[in-house]
C-alpha cells in the first residue's frame, strides 16, 4: 500500500444503480475492470425502482453491450453474477437494514458507497448510512456538482463531514481520471526541458479551451439551472489550469498534491466582472426543459490571473462552451518572442512564438510549435509542428471512470478532489455567479460570441488543432 492509501474495499454499493450515470459510465467501467481481472468484490445496487435482481443484471448487460465494443460474453456473465439489488425507498429504514444484512452476508468490512444519484439526495443517503452504522465501514464516493456556489459547497461538505471523515470522502471530477489530464503533471515534471521555462519569464500567455460541438442534448432542464460556469469551468477546466500552474508536490502522497493545488488556487484572483463574457447559443431557449426566457450561459470566457512568483502578470484565457465549431479540449502555453538578432535582414518576418499545446480530449497528445529555417537564401523562419499522438505512441489507455472506480476500490485518494480545493475553486468563480453580466447570443458551429475577444486585451484565440 503506498503512502496515503486506505484499505482495499471488499464490496461496492451503487446508489442510483438504475440511473443514467450507471448505465453510460459505471457498468462499462466495471466491465473493463472485470476483463482485466481487477473486479473481485460483490456489487450491490440500491435503487428505488421496482426492479428485481434479474432486471438489474439485464440492465447492466444492456448498458455494457451499448457502450463497449465487442464485449466478451464470458466476462459479462461473470460480472452479472456479482450483481445484487437492494430495492427500496431511501426514506424507509427497512431499506438500510436490508443493505446491512446484504453486506453482512458477504462479510464486508470496508465498502465503497458510490452515489450515482442527484446531489440533493447526498445528505439523505449519507445520513441513512450513518443511521445503521455503515459510515464506519467504508468510504463514500460523490459525483460533481459539489454544491452550486461557495456557500452550498461548504454546507454540503459540512453535511458529509457529519457522517464521514474527509479522508473517506472521495469526490469525483472525472477530468482528474483522464490520462490526458494527469499527463499534464507527468509531462511537466518528468521533462527537464519544460520546467526552467515554465514561468512568467518565458511564458507570455496560457489559453485553455473546452469546446463541444453539441448542445444540451436532452439535458436541458438540468443544464438550465447550472450553466457552463458551474457545469465545467468551476471544476474540470479550473482543475486543468491548476495542474498547469502548480508547483511540484514535495512527496507522492496524495496530500502533497492537494496542498499544491490549494496553494495555486489561493494565489488565483477571483474572476473580475470585466474579465468574464457569457454567451448563449441561438436556439438554446427552444430546447426541451429550458426556460424560454433563460439567460443561462452555454459559453463562458474568462481571463484569470495567478498572483504568484511563478505566474504574476501572465494572463490565463479560458473558454468553455457548447454548440461550438468543433469538439476540442486543449491547453496552449505561448512562450515569449525571441529577440530579433539574425532575423532582421531584408525585412524578413519575425519568428513566430513557440507554443506548447496539450490536446486533452479525443486524439490526446502534445505538440510543440517550433520555428525552423524557411528554405531559400534568407534566414527566415517558419512554424513547424512537432506532434505526438498519445494513442499511437503509447497504446490503449483506460477510461476515466474505470480508473476512478478502481482507485475508489483500492482506497487511493490521489485522483479525487479535496474539500478545501473544491471550496477554493468556488471562491475563484463566485464573483462570476454573483455578477454574471449580460448574455451574448452566438450561432451554433461558431466559436462563441465576438464579445469574448474583449477579455484578450489585443491577443487572439489560438485556433484549436
Ligand atoms: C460533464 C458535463 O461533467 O462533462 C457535461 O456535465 C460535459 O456538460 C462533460 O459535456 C464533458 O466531459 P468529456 O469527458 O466528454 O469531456
Amino acid at each position: 500500500m503506498s503512502a496515503g492509501t486506505q484499505p482495499a474495499a471488499d464490496a461496492l454499493v451503487l446508489f442510483g444503480a438504475t440511473g443514467d450515470l450507471a448505465k453510460r459510465k459505471l457498468f462499462p467501467a466495471l466491465y473493463h475492470l472485470a476483463r482485466r481481472g481487477e473486479l473481485t468484490v460483490p456489487v450491490i445496487g440500491v435503487a428505488r425502482s421496482e426492479w428485481t435482481d434479474d432486471d438489474f443484471r439485464t440492465r447492466a448487460r444492456e448498458s455494457i453491450e451499448a457502450n463497449v465494443s465487442d464485449p466478451d460474453p464470458e466476462v459479462v456473465k461473470q460480472l452479472c453474477e456479482r450483481l445484487d439489488l437492494v430495492q427500496g425507498d431511501y426514506a424507509d429504514p427497512a431499506t438500510w437494514q436490508t443493505l446491512v444484512e446484504t453486506l453482512d452476508k458477504t462479510d464486508s468490512e470496508v465498502a465503497v458507497y458510490y452515489m450515482a444519484i442527484p446531489p440533493e439526495m447526498f445528505p439523505t443517503v449519507a445520513e441513512s448510512l450513518a443511521s445503521v452504522g455503515l459510515n464506519g465501514r467504508g468510504r463514500i464516493v460523490v459525483e460533481k456538482p459539489f454544491g452550486r456556489d461557495l456557500q452550498s459547497a461548504q454546507e454540503l461538505n459540512a453535511t458529509l463531514h457529519s457522517t464521514f471523515p474527509e479522508e473517506r470522502i472521495f469526490r469525483i471530477d472525472h477530468y482528474l481520471g483522464k490520462e490526458s489530464v494527469e499527463d499534464l503533471l507527468v509531462f511537466r515534471f518528468s521533462n527537464m526541458l519544460l520546467e526552467p521555462i515554465w514561468n512568467r519569464n518565458y511564458v507570455r500567455s496560457v489559453q485553455v479551451t473546452m469546446a463541444e460541438s453539441f448542445g444540451v442534448e436532452g439535458r436541458g432542464s438540468f443544464y438550465d439551472d447550472v450553466g457552463a460556469i458551474r457545469d465545467v469551468l468551476q471544476n474540470h477546466i479550473l482543475q486543468v489550469v491548476t495542474l498547469l500552474a502548480m508547483e511540484p508536490p514535495a512527496d507522492p502522497d496524495a496530500a502533497f498534491l492537494q496542498d499544491e493545488k490549494a496553494k495555486v488556487l489561493a494565489a488565483m484572483e477571483p474572476i473580475a466582472p470585466g474579465d468574464l463574457v457569457r454567451g448563449q447559443y441561438v436556439g438554446y431557449r427552444d430546447e426541451d426543459g429550458v426556460d424560454p426566457h433563460s439567460d443561462t450561459e452555454t459559453y463562458a470566457a474568462v481571463r484569470l490571473e495567478i498572483d504568484s512568483w511563478r505566474w504574476a502578470g501572465v494572463p490565463w484565457y479560458v473558454r468553455v462552451g457548447k454548440a461550438l465549431a468543433m469538439s476540442v479540449t486543449e491547453a496552449v502555453v505561448e512562450l515569449r518572442e525571441p529577440p530579433q538578432l539574425l532575423f532582421d535582414e531584408a525585412g524578413g518576418p519575425r519568428p513566430g512564438r513557440n507554443l506548447v499545446r496539450f490536446r486533452l480530449g479525443r486524439n490526446d497528445g502534445v505538440s510543440f510549435a517550433l520555428q525552423a529555417k524557411t528554405p531559400g537564401p534568407h534566414l527566415d523562419s517558419q512554424e513547424v509542428d512537432v506532434k505526438v499522438d498519445f494513442a499511437a505512441a503509447l497504446g490503449e489507455r483506460q477510461d476515466a471512470y474505470e480508473r476512478l472506480l478502481n482507485d475508489a476500490l483500492d482506497g487511493s485518494p490521489r485522483r479525487f478532489a479535496r474539500e478545501d480545493v473544491v471550496e477554493r475553486l468556488w471562491r475563484v468563480v463566485q464573483p462570476a455567479l454573483d455578477e454574471p453580466g449580460p448574455i451574448h447570443p452566438y450561432f451554433r458551429e461558431s466559436w462563441g460570441p465576438a464579445e469574448a475577444d474583449k477579455i484578450l486585451g489585443g491577443d487572439a484565440w489560438f485556433e484549436p488543432s
